[in-house]
Formats: C-alpha cells, sequence, structure tokens
C-alpha cells in the first residue's frame, strides 16, 4: 500500500497541530514500513506513535478548552476511546503477533486518521481559530 503522504487538505491552519500530524503520518508510515521490512521494529514504532498521540491529544484538548470549543467533551472521549483501543492492540500484538492485527496497522490507523483530523479536528481548529481572531480584533 502506498504511503500516508500529507497535503494541504489536512491542515488545520495551526502551525503546531500541523506538525504533530505531519509527525502522525510519518509515525504511521514507519509501522507500514515495519509491516513490509522490519517486523522487529514494529512495537517500538507502534509505541512511539502511540507516544505521540497522548502528547498531542493533550495538546489540541488544551487548546479547544481554553477557547471554549462547544464540542470539546465529544472531542475528548473520542481521544480516550482511542488511546484504550490502541493499549487494546498493544496486548493483543504482544500475545498474538502482528497477524491478526494487519488490517488495523495497514488500513484503520490510516483510515480513523485521516477521517479524524478532517472532521474533529478541523472543526475544533475552526472554533479556535474563530476566537482568536475576535480576541485579535478586540484588541
Ligand atoms: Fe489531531
Ligand atoms: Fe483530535
Amino acid at each position: 500500500m502506498t504511503p500516508l503522504e500529507w497535503n494541504e487538505g489536512l491542515s488545520v491552519r495551526d502551525f503546531h497541530i500541523d506538525e504533530e500530524h505531519r509527525a502522525a503520518v510519518e509515525d504511521i508510515n514507519a509501522i507500514t514500513h515495519s509491516l513490509d521490512y522490519e517486523p522487529d521494529s514494529l512495537l517500538s514504532n507502534f509505541d512511539r506513535f502511540v507516544d505521540h498521540c497522548r502528547e498531542h491529544f493533550r495538546n489540541e484538548e488544551r487548546l479547544m478548552e481554553e477557547h471554549g470549543f462547544p464540542q470539546f467533551d465529544v472531542h475528548q472521549s473520542e481521544h480516550h476511546r482511542v488511546l484504550a483501543e490502541m493499549d487494546d492492540i498493544r496486548r493483543r500484538l504482544l500475545a498474538d503477533g502482528p497477524g491478526p492485527l494487519e488490517f488495523y496497522f495497514r488500513i484503520g490507523l490510516k483510515s480513523w486518521f485521516l477521517s479524524h483530523v478532517r472532521s474533529m479536528d478541523a472543526a475544533g481548529l475552526e472554533h479556535v481559530n474563530r476566537v482568536r481572531g475576535r480576541r485579535y480584533d478586540a484588541e
């Protein structure tokens, strides 16, 4: 499968969040690379992705909370749901190896990432940027 590629259509108009999403694209591609060529590095690449997600979700949540995003709770619970799912995937990876999880690593993870960025993150950051604009105008 072709690697995931960053494109401007994924931008949420926030430099730091975009940078973290670019890093997530790299992490996801590293996971695919492990599956294809270096199975021994799969666990460490997955762990790195999960660590980055944990930090990234906190950063997004802080921004949305500071800017009074009305759907903050929904977005935060989706982050928590995904982290719990990743914990479960890790347990299954250790128990049964990557075979039964190929679909998750090759397709599920990518499609979750793309749809989350384009829907929930885009909506959250659109709100953040609108509030930023109003605060700027008020100065
Ligand atoms: Fe995000
Ligand atoms: Fe998010």
